[in-house]
């Protein structure tokens, strides 16, 4: 069933994912190891971008997907990269501007409420957003409706882990605040459960053509102390953030001892992540 919000609610929501990827934009991405890049490089595959499109990027990040898309449509297209987090829209215009990438346009801001014109857009692209949004269905319909006829939209969410990456976070988790707005909680449940609920949604928001289906990315470790490294550049870094200092030594032993499940041959661990990409195309 879905929750009618106050607009009250909607906008402390939103002040809250603001704050939260605030806080995390100086980190974000930082941890060394291929992780949103690899994720942004097939998504742009599988929605083709063209040079001279117009294209928006919701949930633009440090910009991932946009400085590719970017690139992609070139000097004669244009891409309008929006995030409520308007750290990570100052430094993805830095690095823009340090690229000497010009054909980008930041906006920060709630994707509805940031003046973008429906029915104008070759492409929209949103990289692990959509769980983020109180409610998926009315932010999806918006995206849609922001494409002109014939115009394509490509997300990514999260899929299925390997046991043993799953036992790792649940570690974390057992820490988490309640309702807490992540891939781990909201990302995995409802609309966001399967290839097939997800790809469900897409059509309920006006798209056709829709294709949804995971594709693995492993990600290779030494060890317990990299992963926290690591997931410290990720919103992981929020659940971190909850567990009491007193009980960090025991968690990390207890997270060691799931992820080495995952030790290969080689000595390193290997953890893979399903990666969920859904395609779709607004009828023309
Ligand atoms: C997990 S990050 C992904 C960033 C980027 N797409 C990437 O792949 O690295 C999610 C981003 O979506 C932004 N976000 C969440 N809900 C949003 C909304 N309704 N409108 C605009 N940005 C939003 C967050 O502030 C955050 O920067």
């Amino acid at each position: 069933m879905r929750t009618m919000d106050t607009s009250a609610d909607l906008s402390e929501r939103r002040a809250g994912v603001a704050r939260l990827f605030d806080l995390l934009a100086p980190h974000y991405d930082q941890g060394g190891v291929p992780w949103f890049g690899p994720i942004a490089t097939r998504l742009l595959e599988l929605v083709a971008p063209a040079p001279g499109e117009r294209a928006a990027d919701i949930g633009c990040g440090r910009g991932a997907v946009t400085l590719s898309l970017a690139e992609a449509v070139g000097h004669d297209g244009h891409v309008t990269a929006v995030d409520l987090s308007p750290a990570m829209v100052e430094l993805l215009t830095t690095r823009a501007v340090e690229l000497g990438v010009g054909n980008i346009e930041t906006r920060v801001g709630d994707s509805s409420e940031v003046g973008l014109e429906s029915g104008t857009y070759d492409l929209v692209t949103a990289s692990l957003v959509l769980f983020f949004t109180p409610d998926p269905l009315d932010a999806l319909s918006h995206w849609v409706s922001l494409l002109r006829p014939g115009g394509r939209i490509g997300l990514t969410a999260f899929g299925d882990q390997d046991p043993a990456w799953t036992a790792a976070e649940e570690v974390l988790l057992a820490f988490a605040p309640p309702q807490v707005l992540d891939a781990r909680t909201s990302g995995r449940q409802g609309s966001f459960a399967t290839t097939d609920s997800l790809a469900r949604l897409l059509e309920a928001s006006g798209a056709t053509d829709v294709d949804c289906h995971d594709e693995p990315l492993e990600v290779t470790l030494p060890d317990a102390d990299a992963w926290r490294a690591w997931t410290m550049s990720l919103g992981l870094r929020q659940l971190w953030a909850s567990v009491p200092e007193g009980a960090l030594s025991e968690v990390l032993e207890r997270v060691g001892t799931a992820l080495e499940a995952d030790r290969g041959a080689d000595g390193l661990l290997h953890l893979t992540q399903q990666v969920r990409y859904a395609t779709g195309t607004r009828p023309g």
